[in-house]
């Protein structure tokens, strides 16, 4: 799917108040990341990817229409895969690699799997757990693999209720900035594959 600018606006006002399953909206928590991530001194790229790093959840049926929670509908494809016609590798990389961070962090970082949320908790299983440490040498070798770490941080962080952040309009020109017509447009080499 192409997107443009407007049509991720149009869908976090369609899908934003939607829960994420823990105790912020969709829309809360993206906002969250985003702050997380300017507050660590992020780049504008790494910012616009914690924005925007959970857009594939808007494509999927609510938990109430009927989606199977025991499936991994692998949403960090499909927003990297979207992404990856307006923004440069910079943004949809790390997207695309915020799954495989959570299951690298369970195999290397002790505590990590334990720090995480029940819902956090619960995707991993159906994402395939914990990296073997074959994967895990596989994974930390990518391109884009530290900034995938560190969105993945912003990521659990951002899960605080009732925190008080800027509006999505806020990033309006940061994402603008960051358009890059000149960006790959067949993104189907999102490079999951090896997991
Ligand atoms: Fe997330």
């Amino acid at each position: 799917m192409t997107l443009t600018l407007e049509a991720i606006f149009s869908d976090f006002d369609r899908c934003g108040e939607r829960s994420y399953g823990e105790q912020v909206s969709q829309l809360e928590h993206m906002l969250q990341s985003a702050q997380l991530a300017v507050a660590d001194g992020a780049s504008d790229a790494l910012v616009a990817a914690a924005l925007l790093h959970d857009i594939g959840h808007f494509e999927e049926p609510e938990p109430a229409d009927g989606a199977d929670p025991g499936t991994d509908l692998a949403h960090e494809v499909r927003a990297a895969r979207s992404l990856a016609t307006l923004f440069g590798p910079d943004v949809w990389r790390p997207v695309a690699l915020h799954v495989a961070a959570k299951r690298y962090l369970c195999a290397v970082e002790s505590g990590y799997l334990e720090s995480l949320s029940h819902a956090s908790l619960a995707s991993l299983k159906v994402q395939g757990g914990a990296f073997t440490d074959a994967q895990a040498a596989r994974f930390v070798a990518l391109p884009y693999a530290q900034d995938a770490l560190r969105l993945r941080r912003y990521d659990d962080g951002a899960k605080q209720p009732g925190l008080a952040t800027p509006p999505l309009s806020h990033y309006r020109a940061l994402l603008q900035g960051l358009l890059a017509p000149t960006a790959a447009r067949d993104a189907e080499d999102i490079g999951l594959g090896e997991f």
